[in-house]
């Protein structure tokens, strides 16, 4: 099985005023394409070939770099796009909402500790809620790495690469990560993926 780009899930111009068409066309048709030829092009003859993207993700880990970077890119990005949508945020589906309460301490306690480990991840990367022992967790990786490496389970990432935030938000990370996680969230998204984990 090799990479595909897929179709974003939604008009690139519908996550305004959060996210621009102008970043949406950059970061899905650019630097995500690029993951999937690079990706495509060094999974050629290595022994994850024809392997599932998560096989690959995980076993690429520490031990092919180049692969590991763009397969992990890969993943990250397929999901990131459907952890967004059009009038994102709001009501969080209750099995999940209590799973975070249970967690994180309450909603918003949450909501600041996932933005608190977007803003301090050092250059390039990724924050995230994961579930890790049956639990749901707030954590933070570089680059192309995610909690799937790490012994957990990722349900919600947000890119804080600059690729990801800089033509709308400028230096403003803070800025970007709240709104994310205010106003992009597809809960119902990240309820699915927390279901799926849990079992
Ligand atoms: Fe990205």
């Amino acid at each position: 099985m090799s990479f595909t780009l897929p179709d974003l899930p939604y008009a690139y111009d519908s996550l305004q005023p959060y996210m621009s068409k102008e970043t949406l066309e950059y970061h899905h048709d650019k630097h995500h394409m690029a993951y999937v030829t690079n990706g495509n092009n060094l999974l050629k003859g290595a022994e994850w070939e024809g392997k599932a993207l998560e096989e690959i993700v995980k076993g690429s880990f520490g031990k092919n770099a180049g692969l590991f970077n763009n397969a992990g890119q890969h993943y990250n990005h397929v999901h990131f796009w459907n952890w967004m949508k059009p009038n994102g945020g709001g009501k969080i589906p209750g099995a999940l909402e209590k799973a975070i309460i249970d967690g994180c301490g309450s909603i918003d306690k949450m909501k600041e500790d996932f933005i608190q480990a977007g803003v301090t991840q050092f250059g390039s990367g990724w924050c995230w809620l994961a579930v890790q022992n049956g639990k749901v967790v707030i954590t933070k990786t570089a680059n192309g790495e995610s909690p799937l490496v790490h012994g957990a389970t990722p349900i919600l990432g947000c890119d804080v690469w600059e690729h990801s935030y800089y033509i709308d938000y400028r230096n403003r990370r803070p800025d970007y990560v709240k709104a994310f996680i205010e106003n992009m969230v597809n809960w119902e998204y990240v309820a699915k993926m927390y279901d799926a984990a849990s079992k």
